[in-house]
């Protein structure tokens, strides 16, 4: 077995060597942060490291594995890693994206696929999934989760690892990486790195479950988060690593520490030195050390002064090896680096297919009033807007390679003229900064139109790490461009390219059509023509909550009420939890997106209101698509537990199911609920059911009124 080999491998090692093991070096890039130390190679050939990340391409993997393979002591390869985060180089939607389809196997479809690519060209390792829980726009981060929903998320993260996995032993597993351990999307003021304070029935109940779920398929690695939780940084978080991961939940894989995440403890004011943040690090669990170069300095003094102890280097090292063990690495090195299916893969047609069809299920329709949409072939369309002909910001952050081809890059313009459109074009003005001057010819375009389509947002660099903001609106002179536009009478469709919600409130009140488009990926101006055009008919829902304006937040569907809830129907009494200004309604709520069909719910019935420890309780809905369009429909549920011993949340999402319903067609929906759909962490984290009342209601947005009570006896 491999452990035996293992064994017989670690009983060669030196402790310089085991160190080695424990060490990652990116190969030059820097994209993240600080390039500490540029001698990786000289490491390499010295058995001073044990993983790279960063280095990308068959030939160029082999070449670094050979360095490792041929000219060290025991030839122990190297792992690959990279963030490989929607997609190697056909580039899908960005995460948050494509949780708005609800779609779990899409999802696993699209991890596959990235998985394919990325093991061609030498990798073996992704830095995903992200699966942070965050309610809070402004962190730029958001991005690159499944939104502000635990159960949603739960599922979500486990179809990535499934997708990215696949099978252990084929040689086109990449191994998934869950991050960010833990509790990170809870940053202070959605300011990225920023602190984390929060009780242990929150961590428990929201933070952790995704990365259970993740484990649970068999997740083979962990990165540590960049915030403190609780005074303690995550990277030298016993109680994380040590009490929760392996002692609770049994994990045996290696725990990666996020980039110099151990040097910043020293920052964090939790470590003297380098020395002493690189000891609290590995014995809380960090495994591995990203890019700080703590380990390879210092761990041996640590070892010889008794503050690491050698078992705990023997584990470690045992963990890492164990995945190059999986991974067939020692039997063939190089059984990843395959110049022909890097040829044949990469952006193959199915791959781009799939990102078409990904990102037409990813967009949400925000409005359509008066039925501006679809758009009917005969108009002449004035497309407008910095985003309009655009290949730079339509991959979204993260983009791994994507950027590397760019003929498989479609705009919306590209789009419109594979679609043979009659349109003209202005961009009007740049997405941030630049001037007013296109302003005059965008007006003569939208003029001389039937109809106005303005494609805009942020600016691909406005989301995802280090990218947060106070101001979630659209940047630049683009409300200001709308604004002239709107002087023209003619209708305005909106198409939104963001890597978060945006405060789209005068939007709203503005325009007659949103559609949120997110930075949808490779074939993105396809996706948006087919959804525009009514050749696919939007089915997503969004999975993050978008809020009247940046005060609100944090706004979130599964808050708390209070003991002085605000009644939505009688909104005038002074002394309630409100705002003065605002309502506590969001613009958009979680759950929320329409169709250019409709679709009418009947009533719910249950097959029983009370639900025991052995029996289960069915929910039942019929739906008619009542429209004038085919079309796909997220059918949720819901349920509120009345009374609890810790107060629990006004709703939770605990069932889903995208069903597709033709023009006419009516179909029953059931959702089984278990004594387990109702089980949370109490104050003694315990994590248990309590009996007594709960209410529930099946339908297409978290926005709705309970329509049906049932009890749990014991
Ligand atoms: O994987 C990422 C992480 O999410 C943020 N810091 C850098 C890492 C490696 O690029």
């Amino acid at each position: 077995s491999h452990e035996s080999k293992i064994d017989t491998l670690l009983s060669k090692m030196t402790l310089d060597e085991k160190i080695g093991q424990t060490v990652m070096y990116s190969s030059g890039m820097d994209i993240t942060g600080p390039v500490l130390d540029k001698n990786y190679k000289n490491y390499i050939k010295n058995g001073q490291v044990g993983a790279v990340f960063n280095a990308t391409g068959a030939a160029y993997t082999r070449k670094l594995q050979k360095m490792a393979v041929e000219e060290t002591r025991l030839g122990i390869p190297l792992l690959f890693g990279y963030d490989v985060i929607h997609g190697y180089k056909t580039i899908f939607p960005i995460p948050l994206a494509e949780s708005c389809s609800w779609d779990l196997g899409l999802m696993e479809q699209t991890a596959r696929t990235a998985a394919l690519e990325c093991t061609a060209v030498g990798l073996h390792w992704t830095f995903a999934p992200m699966v942070d829980i965050s309610r809070d726009p402004r962190w730029g981060r958001v991005s690159e989760g499944a939104g502000e929903d635990t159960y949603l998320g739960s599922l979500i993260a486990k179809v990535r690892v499934k997708g990215f996995q696949g099978n252990l032993s084929d040689n086109n597993t990449v191994l998934a990486c869950v991050k960010h351990f833990a509790a990170y999307g809870a940053a202070q003021g959605g300011r990225d790195y920023h602190t984390v304070d929060m009780s242990e029935t929150m961590l428990r109940n929201v933070y952790l479950p995704p990365f259970k779920a993740a484990l649970d398929e068999g997740a083979a690695t962990f990165m540590t988060a960049f915030n403190e939780l609780n005074g303690i940084p995550a990277t030298g978080n016993k109680f994380l690593f040590e009490d929760i991961l392996r002692k609770e939940w049994g994990f045996n894989g290696f725990v990666v520490t996020d980039y110099t995440a151990i040097n910043e403890m020293v920052a964090h004011g939790y470590a003297r030195d380098l020395k002493h943040a690189g000891e609290l690090a590995f014995n809380a669990g960090s495994d591995m050390d990203m890019q700080g170069g703590v380990y390879k300095n210092h761990m041996k003094q640590s070892i010889e002064e008794g503050k690491i102890e050698v078992e705990r280097l023997d584990e470690a090292v045992r963990d890492i090896l164990r995945m190059k063990f999986e991974l067939g690495l020692f039997d063939d090195p190089y059984r990843y680096c395959d110049e022909t299916k890097e040829e044949k893969l990469i952006l193959s047609k199915a791959h781009l297919k799939l990102a078409r069809e990904a990102a037409r299920k990813s967009i949400v329709l925000l409005k359509n009033e008066n039925k501006a949409l679809p758009i009917d072939n005969s108009k002449k369309i004035a497309l407008i807007g910095p985003l309009a002909d655009d290949q730079d910001h339509i991959l979204g952050s993260w983009a791994a390679h994507g950027h590397k081809n760019t003929d498989a890059i479609v705009s919306v313009k590209e789009g419109f003229e594979a679609r043979a459109i009659n349109f003209e074009y202005a961009k009007g003005c740049d997405i941030i900064g630049g001037d007013k001057s296109g302003f005059n010819k965008a007006k003569a375009i939208a003029k001389a139109s039937d109809v106005v389509v303005m494609v805009m947002g942020e600016a691909e660099s406005m989301s995802g790490e280090a990218a947060s903001r106070t101001n979630i609106n659209l940047p630049g002179h683009q409300q200001a461009l709308i604004a002239e536009i709107k002087k023209t009478g003619k209708p305005i469709i909106l198409v939104l390219m963001s890597g978060r919600p945006l405060d789209l409130s005068w939007e709203n009140e503005t325009v007659d059509a949103i559609v949120e488009a997110w930075f949808p990926g490779t074939r993105g101006g396809h996706a948006i023509a087919d959804v525009l055009y009514g050749v696919y008919n939007p089915s997503g829902k969004l999975t993050v909550t978008f809020p009247r304006n940046v005060g609100q937040i944090p706004i979130f569907y599964n808050q708390k009420n209070t003991g002085r809830p605000a009644d939505v129907e009688n909104p005038d009494p002074r002394y309630v939890s409100k705002y003065l200004d605002v309502d506590n309604s969001p613009l958009y709520p979680f759950g929320y997106g329409l169709s250019y069909t409709t679709f009418k719910y009947g009533d719910t019935t249950l097959d029983t209101n009370i639900l025991t420890l052995n029996s289960t309780i069915t929910a039942s809905v019929t739906i008619t698509n009542t429209g004038d369009y085919d079309g796909e429909e997220i059918v949720q549920l819901y349920i509120k537990d009345v009374v609890g011993s810790i107060t629990r949340p006004v709703k939770e999402l605990k069932g889903f199911q995208k069903i597709f319903l033709k023009k006419g067609e009516t179909k029953q929906v059931d959702f089984i609920i278990k004594v387990n759909d109702l089980k949370f962490y109490n104050h003694q984290m315990e994590f248990n059911c309590e009996p007594g009342d709960y209410e529930l209601f099946i339908a297409g947005s978290s926005n709705h009124k309970f329509t049906n009570k049932f009890s749990f006896e014991l």
